[in-house]
């Protein structure tokens, strides 16, 4: 058996890391850059503390900042149209998920013009060549898109999130700022927080995982369990610990994949454009309550890293509630709804269930999951 594990070549972890950016770009010769951001982004001065980096190591740049939260095709070929444009030769993604992953295509297509209608992308694209260079800078402390080689890309014609996997598309270099998440609110915060925590956990019991990515997973269980709480207080201590938590997740589930927890979560995601990481709190104990049946022991070591006590002496069945009942707290204690009833409407079912069906996170899910039962998943959450 042979596994593979592809990480950022360089990657900058701590409060005060965006500056390194400076350096690098120097180093490496960069002429240019095309920072991609999202208008709130830039609107809160977020996207200034890099821009402010840049202007002062007289680095050329250009902004492009046309990108919403689930980004559309039309949101990349915008870019790549763009990109083109500013004659740049290197990419900054400053943001979340959706600015990141935008900047994930848009370098893939430059230098594979034959994807350019972007759909041929979906699922695992045979690209020849690797993205222009990217030095991703997260917002958020939740996608990990910044080590990780996926992406994802709404396509509102056909209604639906689609999932890329492409190596080529790993951004060389990380920055992972705590300073940067500093300005998310609350609410944000507790859902992108969920988000991570959802990759850790679909990441551990995924049926790829193996040692390696089991330490990681593990790991950011234990990170985020402890600090989303604090950083949604905004405590600096949260921040860097979810800062470092989501990271680690992302250095295990981007090698391993996910489950139907993120299939249904896109669902929701290209039908009612609902946050990813809302979607992901919601539907994520109901899924453990289904899965566990297919994941060993493991659920004792998930109880265990999230804190609970007594774990050693507690039955298959005690430890596989405590790791739900860990994650239902955790959720309910920064603030995400219980249920869908707020997102739902029951008509879409089929449609929702066929869509999480043929996502491409569906079959690392533990446990085989029919159409039907994902109706089911979905129903019992309204
Ligand atoms: N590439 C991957 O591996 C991967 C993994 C999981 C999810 N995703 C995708 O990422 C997207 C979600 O990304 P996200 O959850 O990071 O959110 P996002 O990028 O969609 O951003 C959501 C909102 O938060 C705002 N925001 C972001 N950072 C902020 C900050 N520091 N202060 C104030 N406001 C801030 C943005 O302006 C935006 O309005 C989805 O499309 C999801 O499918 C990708
Ligand atoms: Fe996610």
């Amino acid at each position: 058996m042979v596994n593979r594990i592809v990480l950022n070549e360089t990657s900058y972890h701590g409060a005060g890391a965006i500056k390194e950016i400076a350096t690098e770009a120097a180093k490496r010769g960069f002429k240019k850059a095309f920072v991609c951001s999202d208008p709130d982004l830039v609107k809160f001065g977020v996207t200034k503390k890099v821009t402010d980096v840049l202007d002062e190591a007289k680095l050329a740049y250009e902004v492009y900042s046309e990108i919403k939260p689930n980004p559309t095709i039309e949101n990349v070929q915008t870019g790549v149209a763009a990109f083109k444009k500013a004659e740049a030769d290197y990419l900054i993604a400053i943001g979340g998920g959706s600015s990141m992953d935008t900047a994930k295509a848009i370098g893939i297509i430059i230098n594979n013009p034959e994807f350019e209608d972007v759909r041929s992308l979906e699922g695992v694209a045979d690209t020849k060549k690797p993205s222009v260079p990217i030095i991703a800078v997260p917002t958020t402390a939740g996608t990990a898109a910044e080590v990780t080689i996926n992406y994802v890309i709404t396509d509102v014609e056909k209604k639906r999130k689609f999932v890329c996997v492409d190596p080529h598309d790993i951004p060389v270099i990380a920055v992972i700022d705590p300073e940067m998440m500093s300005s998310m609110p609350k609410g944000l915060t507790a859902a992108t927080g969920m988000d991570a925590l959802t990759h850790a956990i679909e990441g551990y019991i995924t049926k790829a995982a193996w040692e390696m990515t089991d330490m990681f997973h593990l790991k950011a269980i234990e990170l985020i369990s402890d600090n989303l709480r604090g950083a949604v207080e905004n405590t600096a201590e949260g921040r860097e610990g979810m800062a470092m938590g989501q990271y680690i997740a992302g250095m295990g589930f981007s090698n391993v994949g996910l489950g139907i927890v993120h299939s249904m979560a896109h669902a929701l995601g290209a039908v009612y454009d609902t946050p990813h990481g809302v979607a992901n709190a919601i539907l994520l104990p109901t899924v453990m309550e289904y899965n566990a049946d297919a994941t060993g022991d493991k659920y004792k070591y998930i109880a265990k890293a999230m804190g609970v006590e007594g774990v050693e002496d507690m039955s298959q069945e005690e430890y596989r509630k405590a790791a739900v009942d860990a994650v239902k707290k955790l959720s309910s204690d920064v603030g995400i709804p219980s249920d869908l009833k707020e997102i739902v409407k029951e008509e879409d079912l089929q449609f929702l269930a066929e869509s999480a069906y043929a996502d491409a996170c569906a079959p690392g899910n533990p446990k085989d999951a029919s159409v039907e039962d994902i109706i089911k998943l979905y129903q019992s959450l309204l």
